[in-house]
């Protein structure tokens, strides 16, 4: 019995240096591991006699049963205790101030948005184009020339990658979108690809990257007089007048033939701009009669299919609808800026957020 009486007592040592489930491992081990002192106990009964045997089997058990009884409510316990630990330390703060500031519509998506609605209204739908460009989709296939000072590297991004031998740049407008869709579908097409675009060009009325809507109606009969009343029902229906002053100015695109350049008339009262009164101008699109070369580059006979396309800006058209008066300011992540200038969300998606950026 002698090494029982020692047993009980390592035993009640072991359970003082229990402190964690790893020193209760460790007293698992030593007395009922492999090697462990009870399991040796145990093996030894197979060399005593049967009346030995007994007694001692007995024993042994009621030793064996009350470690695993307290390693079993030790283990308990520490699972408990790990618990509450878990707990109280991820515990939220209920009374922390819960007025966290809502978020806000950038003017730039609230826009997008509004002229999106306006467009699918007048049954254009909606394309989209890649940022990254080919030189090509963005200069060659519009009737670009190789020569033509917007290729030249202080106007474009160009980047260093090509794609098909290709080489890449930062779309300079909105216009490729033109090429991907008419190569993609057949004629008619009544589409708008709103988007981002880059220019090497940073002053007080030009960022590196800005915004455009390109338009694009190609079918057997569209003409400029269309161009016109399409253009002049956005103005209209965008700033939410019936008396837009617009001009329409002869300019040049490779792309066009011909071209016009389009400013909106409006006055400054104060800080409040008033659209279609007042002889100042701001030039907000470009527009018009798609060229026969660029029907030509995707396959379609310019004899049989003609319409007209347009570029407007939309930073223009934000800062005039809602009198912000500096271009740069719309990139500089001011949150008071956004406080003052942004929209509430409503609860619903807008259309231009499920768009790819
Ligand atoms: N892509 C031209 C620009 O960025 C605008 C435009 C689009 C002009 C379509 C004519 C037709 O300035």
């Amino acid at each position: 019995m002698s090494n029982l009486n020692s047993i009980n007592k390592n035993i009640e040592l072991e359970k003082k240096s229990v402190k964690d489930s790893e020193t209760l491992e460790k007293m698992r081990l030593k007395f009922l591991g492999k090697k462990g002192e009870i399991t040796l106990l145990m093996k030894d009964l197979g060399k005593m006699d049967p009346e030995e045997r007994k007694a001692k089997a007995e024993e042994l058990n009621k030793i064996k049963d009350s470690v695993n009884n307290f390693i079993n409510s030790k283990s308990d316990e520490f699972e408990d205790e790990l618990m509450s630990n878990q707990l109280a330390s991820e515990k939220q703060d209920l009374t922390l101030d819960s007025k966290i500031s809502d978020g806000r519509i950038h003017p730039i998506t609230q826009v997008i948005d509004e002229v999106i609605a306006i467009f699918t209204d007048l049954d254009f739908c909606v394309a989209e184009g890649p940022e990254v460009e080919t030189d090509y989709n963005n200069f060659t296939a519009l009737n670009t020339s190789e020569n033509h000072p917007a290729r030249q590297m202080h106007d474009t991004f160009y980047v260093n990658s090509e794609t098909d031998g290709m080489l890449n740049v930062l779309r300079t407008h909105t216009s490729p979108v033109q090429i991907r869709s008419m190569l993609e579908g057949k004629p008619p097409f009544r589409l708008i690809a709103p988007g981002k675009t880059y220019r090497c060009d940073n002053d007080q009325t030009h960022t590196p990257m800005f915004h455009q809507v390109e338009g694009l109606v190609i079918d057997k009969t569209s003409n400029m007089g269309h161009l016109k009343g399409c253009l002049e029902t956005f103005l209209k229906e965008f700033f939410e007048t019936d008396t837009p002053k617009m001009r329409f100015r002869p300019s040049h695109f490779p792309f066009t033939e011909p071209s016009a350049e389009v400013d909106i008339g409006y006055r400054k009262d104060g800080n409040q701009i008033i659209i279609g009164e007042g002889d100042s101008w701001l030039e907000i699109l470009g527009c018009g009669m798609v060229h026969p070369n660029v029907l030509k580059n995707v396959n379609i006979d310019p004899d049989e299919y003609q319409g007209y396309a347009f570029g407007v800006g939309i930073e223009r058209l934000a800062m005039l609808k809602y009198g912000i008066s500096d271009l740069r300011t719309f990139y500089d992540n001011d949150l008071r800026w956004l406080k003052h200038f942004g929209f509430i969300p409503l609860d619903i998606p807008s259309i231009s957020g499920g768009l790819s950026r």
